[in-house]
């Protein structure tokens, strides 16, 4: 199979880890709109549109299936990409709802949402999770932790103030949802902040469940052909996906 990957920007590489560490995939096509990020801070109508701007950019390619790892576009537009697309379109949204179902046995576990500020907006995790039988939810947009992750600070003062200005007023949760891409980047301070008990609900994770359980994956690919396109510097994208990937 190949599979087209799509993010605003370099988060979606924390997707792509995952998927290559299930070995899932023949090829991987991976475009982040470097040029247009964030998208987190932009209203539904701008986000539609760039998303299926990138549906028109993998029609290049003969895609068996496209994974929006965009958390954001994943809760605004889905639907009008599976309109234009000539494959199936799956996000991650719906993935983390299904995984924090599958996570979480008490209906009554408080489950903290985090994400930019579009996907909070846009309710789409409440929605779903309410949808579950999930009735103990808190969200909260914190949009900081993207650039906080791009300056590639995982730990330390800086992180632990931002968690201090977001959390403070919270109760403490039994979930937190990494309803970003970046944010997986930053488990363990999370984890040191709330409790070694905290289940943390991964996107990369979450669509692996997801296409699991959807697709029938008996063969295991022991390489997986990567490309990697984005609006604009590319060579940087490249460079990120080499550290994170391990490439
Ligand atoms: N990729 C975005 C998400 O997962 C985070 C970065 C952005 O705001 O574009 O929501």
């Amino acid at each position: 199979m190949k599979v087209g990957v799509f993010d605003s920007g370099i988060g979606g590489l924390t997707v792509v880890k995952s998927l290559l560490e299930h070995r899932l995939f023949e090829e991987i096509v991976y475009f982040g709109d470097t040029a247009r990020v964030p998208y987190g801070i932009k209203d539904k109508t701008t986000i539609i549109r760039y998303a299926i701007e990138a549906v028109e950019f993998f029609k290049n390619f003969e895609l068996d299936l496209i994974i929006v790892a965009c958390n954001t576009v994943s809760a605004h537009a889905l639907t009008e990409m599976r309109e234009v697309a000539s494959c199936p379109v799956i996000g991650v949204v719906e993935a983390g709802i299904l995984a924090t179902s599958n996570a979480l046995r008490d209906k009554e576990s408080n489950i903290l949402i985090l994400g930019t500020k579009a996907t909070i907006n846009s309710k789409a995790y409440e929605i779903g999770l309410r949808e579950q039988g999930f009735t103990n939810l808190q969200a909260k947009a914190t949009g900081l932790f993207v650039p906080i992750v791009e300056e590639e600070i995982y730990e330390g003062a800086i992180l632990e103030a931002t968690f201090k200005h977001y959390f403070d007023a919270l109760k403490k949760p039994d979930a937190v949802i990494l309803g970003c891409t970046h944010f997986p980047l930053i488990t363990d301070a999370l984890q040191n902040y709330f409790s070694n008990e905290t289940v943390f609900i991964h996107s990369g994770d979450a669509i692996v469940e997801q296409l699991e359980r959807d697709f029938d994956f008996s063969t295991k690919y022991t390489t997986t052909k990567l490309e990697f396109f984005a609006s604009e510097n590319p060579e940087a994208l490249k460079n990120v996906a080499k550290k994170w990937l391990h490439l």
